[in-house]
């Protein structure tokens, strides 16, 4: 899918239709936007000190964690895969 450099994850996801949770509405105060960058890392901006707080109690954190919301297209392009965190 194409995507605007500037974007966020969720904004694309978003814009094509595609279900990325969000209930925090993209604030980096919950974690339903969790994804696993499995390609293109370096084509993302990197994470804050703010986003990587909030990463740390995210279920299946990876070293290839992002939050949707937070992680911003910079240039190229990235695959990516949502994280479903369990419910209860
Ligand atoms: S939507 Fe809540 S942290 Fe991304």
């Amino acid at each position: 899918m194409e995507a605007q450099t500037g974007d966020t994850l969720l904004d694309v996801a978003l814009e094509h239709g595609l279900e990325m949770p969000h209930e925090c509405g993209g604030n980096c105060a919950c974690t339903t936007c969790h994804v696993h960058i499995l390609e293109g890392a370096d084509c993302l901006s990197k994470p804050e000190e703010v986003e990587i707080d909030r990463l740390s109690s995210a279920e299946n954190r990876q070293p290839c964690s992002r939050l949707g919301c937070q992680a911003i297209l910079l240039r190229g392009a990235a695959t990516v895969r949502l994280v479903e965190e369990a419910t209860w």
